[in-house]
């Protein structure tokens, strides 16, 4: 069997906040393009809320080329394909790799948000961040990334037309 990465992507601000309101706090069209060409084909293991965020926009279908393992206590598996509810974080990290290997892929992707970062972070051996150089007020946070526990492989520094600073930080598991 092929060993299967277990990477987060996130976007967060200097003090780490992720989202406001159920919603993304940013919303950079560089940042949107890299986020597709990187998790394109790969399983998304997300949280319910985080789930309906993204699918409720389109009319509760996941994102296109993508499978949703949205993990819930509450909700009900939808007659949608690509939505897979799973009850448990192991459930769904488990049913997200036996998918991606059955699919030609070695990664599989948490996508969020607070509650699912906190518990994948200690199983995850991949990050891609995008760092916002700046801070923000909202209710949701990436958790403290230790710098014992992780190497910053590269970082890639870029600025939108309107001048937000922000970076792609990618880091391995030491
Ligand atoms: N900036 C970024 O890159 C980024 C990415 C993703 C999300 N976000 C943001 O993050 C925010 C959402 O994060 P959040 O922490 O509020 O919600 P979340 O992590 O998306 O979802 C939380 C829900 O997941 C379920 N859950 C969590 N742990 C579970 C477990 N161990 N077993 C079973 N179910 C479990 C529960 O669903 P039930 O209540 O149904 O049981 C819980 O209410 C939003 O603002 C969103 O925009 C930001």
């Amino acid at each position: 069997m092929i060993d299967t990465t277990v990477s987060i992507i996130v976007a967060a601000s200097k003090n780490n906040c992720i989202g406001r309101d159920n919603d993304l706090l940013w919303r950079i069209p560089g940042d949107l393009k890299r986020l597709k060409e990187i998790t394109m084909g790969k399983p998304l293991v997300m949280g319910r809320k985080t789930h309906e965020s993204v699918s409720n926009r389109r009319d509760g279908h996941p994102l296109p080329g993508r499978v949703h393992f949205a993990i819930s206590r509450t909700m009900a598996q939808p007659d949608i394909d690509g939505i897979f509810v799973c009850r448990s974080l192991d459930q769904a990290i488990k049913d997200a790799e036996t998918y991606a290997q059955s699919h030609g892929q070695n990664e599989i992707i948490i996508f969020g948000g607070a509650e699912i970062y906190k518990q994948a972070l200690p199983y995850t051996d991949k990050i891609y961040l995008t760092r916002i150089h700046e801070s923000a007020e909202g209710d949701a946070f990436f958790p403290k990334i230790a710098p014992e526990e992780w190497t910053e492989v590269s970082k890639e520094d870029h600025k939108t037309e309107d001048g937000l600073e922000y970076s792609y930080v990618y880091l391995e598991k030491k």
